[in-house]
């Protein structure tokens, strides 16, 4: 099959096709995603969290996601690898362009930085004028977990809401080409991806995105000692096999069947 290149994101939007997304931290679980059709495999600083038991993504490296980036990269062969930058890789442009650069050079295709805030916009500016494709992460972005005082859903009140939409416009403004969603009420999810030039996947951001991500261990399943916010959905009872349950989720991405209300926030 052909690979999944940045500008095909697009075209999938303009072509009402959804994307499917999900994180993988080694070649075994990506070379399952690769053959199931996932569009996206993220290695996300996630890892922190279900990888090494951290109580949250602060404590990762880029050496950690660059090692798990050439894991990941050694199991895809169409996927587009998606790797994130860690909790201050991108606290000046300079730092983030050292830390996008080893990453494109273990594999990924991609890096995705948090928030909108200026100096983000300047680190997304500074990645995209030097041909390193930029995703951004709006919403609960879990790298402000101590400002936000824990894991909550972001954009419900008016002025939260206006903020975000801002955001929104700007990252694609700054030059992002993908735009992810997380823990936002779906009708403001619905809005952002109207408005966006680029396209939005929701994680507990509702139906009305263009594309859906989930963590690997989530999607599984498997007990994580976090606690299971509403929106994960457990594919492996339906699917009966590991391949099974991702061919579970990309279907029902792509059909539009996950979320439904009750993997989502009003
Ligand atoms: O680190 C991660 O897994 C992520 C996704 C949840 C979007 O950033
Ligand atoms: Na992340």
């Amino acid at each position: 099959a052909k690979p999944v290149t940045v500008p095909a994101l697009g075209d999938a939007r303009r072509a009402g096709r959804k994307l499917a997304m999900l994180t993988a931290y080694d070649a075994g679980f990506a070379r399952v995603f690769d053959a199931s059709g996932v569009d996206i495999v993220l290695v996300g600083d996630s890892l922190g969290m279900v990888v090494q038991g951290e109580a949250s993504t602060l404590p990762v490296t880029v050496d950690h996601i660059e090692y798990h980036t050439r894991a990941v990269a050694r199991g895809l062969s169409r996927a587009l690898l998606l790797a994130d930058l860690p909790f201050q890789a991108d606290a000046t442009p300079e730092r983030a362009l050292d830390a996008a650069t080893r990453l494109l050079q273990a594999g990924a295709g991609m890096v995705k930085l948090e928030g909108a805030g200026p100096h983000k916009l300047d680190a997304i500016r500074f990645l995209a004028g030097r041909e390193i494709p930029v995703s951004a992460h709006l919403g609960l972005t879990p790298q402000s977990v101590l400002r936000f005082g824990g894991f909550k859903v972001q954009g419900r009140e008016a002025a939260a809401a206006e903020q975000l939409r801002a955001d929104a416009l700007a990252v694609a403004e700054a030059g992002a080409d993908l735009l992810v969603l997380e823990c936002v009420p779906s009708a403001l999810a619905a809005d952002i991806t109207r408005a966006s030039p680029i396209p939005t996947i929701g994680i507990g951001a509702g139906p009305h995105c263009d594309g859906q991500v989930l963590v690997l261990h989530d999607m599984l399943g498997l007990d994580t000692g976090h606690r299971r916010p509403k929106f994960v959905k457990d594919f492996l009872v339906e699917g009966g096999s590991v391949a099974g349950a991702v061919q579970a989720y990309v279907n029902a991405v792509r059909d539009g069947s996950f979320p439904d209300a009750a993997h989502a926030y009003e």
